[in-house]
């Protein structure tokens, strides 16, 4: 069968989204553009300014941001290595030797990023590459040059030939890596943003649970780390939540103290202590967290480990000094802006920049994915990225979830359809329509133009389907008498009307 012919028969497949992404469609997205838009409005009266930070970044950047040792950077990210242009993509075997040598320029020249990792795989593949010149040139006879060839090819594929990226899991890191690229320390401080789009996290999928979600998040960087900045942007995301309609929020806060010696370092050094005594009771992530990230521990939500979680000692009995009267004073400003809370000890964050207050909150409708923000101060960040000593707060709302559940509580705004369905019937009204069209457009009218001409009924029956308000009938009756016909949808009254009388009536309405 030739080629084209198979093609006829074959099948065409049918795509699907990936995994644990999904389309966002009308009318949905017309409230995920209405809580867009409210944030929009919040936050600028709150004095933040919109950042559009890239959507991928070097993997490095979040690895030390968000920490190597958490989930998120450990397991969950899309990470995928940026080759540099300036190799050819497949080598041959008889362009190899070039291959190489270009690879150990780029390396040179910094265009490819290399560590002792590179450095040793390169010089296996370089040595593997001599055996195969070997075996092809004769010097060396070996049965199995095929399998040498075979090995050489996997070698270097190793290699990592380029930079290292990933697909942002959040956008704090990057905030942050912005705020040091563009020096914006030099800015009147604190500088403070916000951002919203996609996030990507190789989760498993679940209701309320995507591989690419949306978070709408906002940072405050720079400045002092007075309490009253906390209670602000707290006060500033529930003001959001409200204006949004959002139903059954809890705010649950707390302080996981600092890092130094006699704050969090001498809490977890307790509290593994204590986990060690009860290891066996607890299963297997837990146990696994008892060297990597004791506090994760207390984030557990398996039933049976929760009794022995109630009795392991408490963090808020291990606060320095700082950290203790800087939790209370963020909980009496929260309490000035009648900002209701919840405090819980066992509240630690998945993410290693966490110091000090930590929030989340919750919504109702959501099932086990609960959690619609979470965020928490983060100091040492942007030092730890390479930038000058600074405070840091944030939070990021899983916009997903905050749409789940708005449409639980009965939140969504209803489909809207056309406020006006032209009916034209001939091709000397098809021209008048079209400029009616255009005049109600220009005013803010929802418009639909049929494209071809339908018979009376059938353009009724369609402005009936689409939801119409309103049929405007141009027909030649109309166009001869100037009085053009508007039928209400609902009610069946109709009406004539000259054409600017028409606009002015329905702007009254
Ligand atoms: P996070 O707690 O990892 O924090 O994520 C914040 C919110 O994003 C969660 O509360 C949840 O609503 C939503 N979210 C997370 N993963 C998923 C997912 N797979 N599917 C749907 N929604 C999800 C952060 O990302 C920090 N960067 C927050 C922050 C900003 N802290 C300080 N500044």
């Amino acid at each position: 069968m030739s080629e084209g012919a198979q093609k006829k028969t074959e099948k065409p497949r049918k795509f699907q989204a990936i995994r644990g992404t999904r389309d966002l469609l009308p009318p949905d997205t017309a409230l995920w553009n209405r809580v867009e838009q409210t944030a929009h409005e919040v936050f600028t009266t709150y004095g933040y300014g919109e950042i559009r930070p890239p959507i991928f970044e070097s993997t490095e950047l979040f690895a030390r941001g968000v920490g190597g040792d958490t989930d998120i950077v450990s397991k969950e990210m899309y990470t995928f290595v940026d080759r540099s242009e300036k190799l050819e993509p497949d080598p041959s075997i008889g362009s190899m030797n070039v291959f190489f040598q270009k690879i150990r320029e780029l390396y040179k020249s910094g265009e490819i990023p290399t560590d002792e990792q590179d450095e040793a795989a390169l010089k296996i593949a370089e040595d593997q590459w001599e055996m195969v010149n070997d075996l092809l040139d004769g010097r060396l006879k070996s049965e199995s040059a095929g399998t040498e060839i075979y090995k050489l090819v996997l070698f270097y594929d190793a290699l990592r030939l380029g930079t290292r990226i990933s697909l942002r899991p959040e956008a704090t890191a990057s905030v942050c890596r912005a705020y040091i690229e563009h020096n914006m320390q030099q800015l009147p401080q604190p500088v403070k943003l916000y951002y919203m789009g996609p996030m990507f996290r190789r989760e498993r999928p679940q209701k309320g649970r995507y591989r690419q979600f949306y978070q709408i998040g906002a940072e405050i960087l720079g400045g002092p780390d007075a309490p009253a900045i906390d209670a602000e942007l707290i006060e500033m995301l529930m003001t959001f939540f409200d204006k949004c309609g959002l139903a059954g929020t809890e705010l649950s806060i707390n302080s996981i103290g600092h890092a130094a010696d006699n704050c969090r370092r001498g809490y977890v050094a307790k509290l593994r202590e204590e986990l060690i005594k009860v290891k066996d009771k607890l299963g297997a992530d837990s146990q696994r967290r008892i060297e990597t990230n004791p506090l994760r521990v207390l984030d557990s939500k398996l039933e049976h480990e929760q009794p022995i979680i109630a009795t392991l000692p408490r963090i808020a009995d291990h606060l320095c000094d700082g950290c203790k009267a800087h939790y209370a004073a963020v909980k009496r400003d929260l309490d000035l802006r009648g900002v209701a809370y919840r405090e819980n000890w066992r509240l630690v964050r998945g993410l290693d920049y966490y110091m000090r207050t930590t929030f989340e909150i919750t919504a109702q409708g959501l099932g086990s994915q609960n959690a619609v923000c979470g965020g928490g101060r983060y100091d040492g960040l942007v030092e730890l990225l390479g930038g000058p000593p600074t405070k840091g707060i944030g939070f990021a709302i899983g916009e997903d979830r905050l749409i789940l559940s708005l449409q639980e509580g009965g939140k969504a705004p209803a489909a809207q359809g056309p406020d006006v369905f032209i009916a034209w019937m001939g091709q000397n009204a098809y021209a008048t329509a079209i400029r009616a069209a255009k005049t109600l457009r220009n005013a803010g009218f929802r418009v639909e133009l049929p494209a071809i001409e339908l018979k009376f009924g059938k353009a009724l029956e369609r402005a009936s389907k689409l939801g119409s308000r309103f049929a405007l009938i141009l027909g030649d009756n109309e166009l001869q008498s100037g009085e053009w016909t508007l039928k209400n949808l609902a009610t069946s009254e109709q009406q004539k009307l000259s054409e600017q009388a028409l606009l002015e009536y329905l702007q009254k309405l």
